[in-house]
């Protein structure tokens, strides 16, 4: 193995060690971004006289050559030959530039480099991941368009609660993964931070341009202490909390769809595309994406637990612990990612079985409340009201009827003031009108609440 430190030791490190501490075989994917970063060192280093003008070009030119030779996929990568991706590109640099290669590395460390590199790997996917959430939004808000006047039963502890709208539910996806966005950008502006010039944990006597490299890179600020900045990974924490949060939400939604598509709701209907079979029961058809989608979450939370523990003990600056960032955010990067590819054209392809939704709004005395707030705007005290109410449902029970379906002289034996407007208090579809307040399911309510969530799209 070629090694970075060699100078110091007397012997070779044991085979095992060299497997053991090696990070290439999963730092090999920000081979990109390492080479763009050294790329704009090197500029700064010839522009700022610490090298020569010519040595910085034959710098940049052989780092080009090194990055469309490992994008061709011409380069074997072996953990036996380089201890990590830093390694790596030095060693191919030189061996396609000669001696020059060796001034690479001035002014630098691998503590800033590595740094450097995973914000800039994480940038780029948190852009990625915020495109993939604006779609989402999309598709659920297209859906909403065409189910704001679809009842369906609202639960609270999985009861029959109140009646809202699909478009309602679903609008209430859109929020949470309207904040998921925001986290991200958030995260976004704290990764967007140029380590490069800390060095190994001081910084450099040399007079290098950080503006310039953080400009090259298009970063918006430089990182303002050398040792943190080689010992900060907030940034790497936050990406996981902010992907943590989106795996709930994807989560909670496809717990829903489990239910709902078991025949005991039977609300939705998975398209085929994005269901499977069994092998011993000809009949079934399970929703496994959205089984997979929730069970994968706990990966998610896991990788942010597993950095939060590998940060707390750590005494500054940089420790060799930080190597295990990378697979815990990797994994989060690319869970999330699949989740979110999958879920979108799931979502989009769901036959939603609208009758049964309306049945099951209407069947279990969700318009009680409606009942009662008919009494209140009556005269009655609300608390009175609800005892009134109370005891209907419990006569209807016992004789197997429905708020609708009470006679006026039922209805009186309750409550004396109540008029033949009753039945239009209980309807369904105007308990459902009625909640015209702002975030309500009111059809018309919910058609202003798909325009601005369009608009802050
Ligand atoms: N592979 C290392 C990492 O991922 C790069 C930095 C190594 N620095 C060091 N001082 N050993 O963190």
């Amino acid at each position: 193995m070629t090694r970075l430190w060699g100078g110091r030791f007397k012997k070779q490190a044991d085979a095992l060690v060299e497997e053991f501490h090696s990070s290439l075989s999963f730092d090999r994917r920000l081979y990109r971004y390492d080479i763009r970063g050294s790329i704009a060192h090197a500029r700064m280093l010839g522009r700022t006289g610490i090298i020569r003008a010519q040595e910085a070009e034959a710098l940049v030119r052989g780092l080009e050559t090194v990055l469309a030779e490992l994008d061709a996929g011409r380069v074997a990568l072996s953990p036996r030959d380089d201890e990590d991706i830093h390694s790596l590109v030095e060693r191919l640099l030189v061996a396609r530039v000669g001696d020059v290669g060796k001034k690479l590395h001035t002014a630098r460390s691998r503590n800033d480099q590595v740094a450097l590199d995973l914000r800039m790997y994480l940038k780029h996917e948190i852009v990625g991941l915020r495109e993939l959430l604006t779609e989402l939004q999309r598709t659920l808000l297209d859906l909403a368009e065409r189910h704001t006047e679809t009842l369906m039963p609202g639960y609270t502890h999985l009861q029959r609660a109140q009646p809202v709208s699909l478009a309602h539910h679903l609008l209430a996806y859109v929020e949470m993964f309207h904040r998921d966005d925001g986290r991200l950008a958030d995260c976004y502006r704290r990764t967007d931070v140029m380590p490069l010039g800390a060095g190994a944990l001081a910084g450099t006597v040399f007079p290098i341009d950080r503006e310039f490299t953080a400009a090259e890179l298009g970063f918006a600020a430089l990182a303002e202490n050398s040792l943190d900045a080689v010992a900060d990974r907030d940034f790497a924490v936050e990406f996981c909390a902010a992907a943590a949060l989106i795996m709930v939400h994807l989560s909670r939604f496809c717990e829903e769809l489990v239910l709902w598509s078991s025949a005991e709701f039977g609300f939705v209907e998975m398209d085929d595309a994005f269901a499977t079979g069994s092998s011993m029961m000809p009949q079934k058809k399970n929703p496994d994406m959205a089984e997979l989608i929730r069970g994968k979450s706990g990966r998610v939370f896991g990788d942010l637990q597993a950095l939060l523990t590998m940060l707390k003990g750590l005494p500054l600056a940089y420790n060799k612990d930080l190597q295990e960032d990378k697979e815990a955010l990797f994994d989060a990067v690319d869970t999330v990612k699949k989740c979110l590819t999958v879920f979108t054209p799931m979502v989009r392809a769901l036959e939603f079985r609208t009758a049964a939704m309306d049945r099951a709004a209407r069947g279990g005395f969700t318009n009680a409340t409606d009942l009662a707030d008919y009494l209140v705007q009556r005269g009655v005290p609300f608390r009175e009201a609800h005892e009134i109410v109370g005891r209907v449902v419990l006569y209807c029970l016992e004789h197997g009827k429905t708020l609708e379906e009470l006679t006026m002289e039922e209805y009186r034996r309750f409550a004396p003031g109540v008029g033949e407007d009753v039945f239009a208090a209980v309807a369904t579809e105007n308990c459902l009108a009625a909640r015209k307040v702002r975030g309500g399911p009111a059809p018309a309510t919910v058609r202003d609440a798909i325009t601005r969530a369009r608009a802050r799209l």
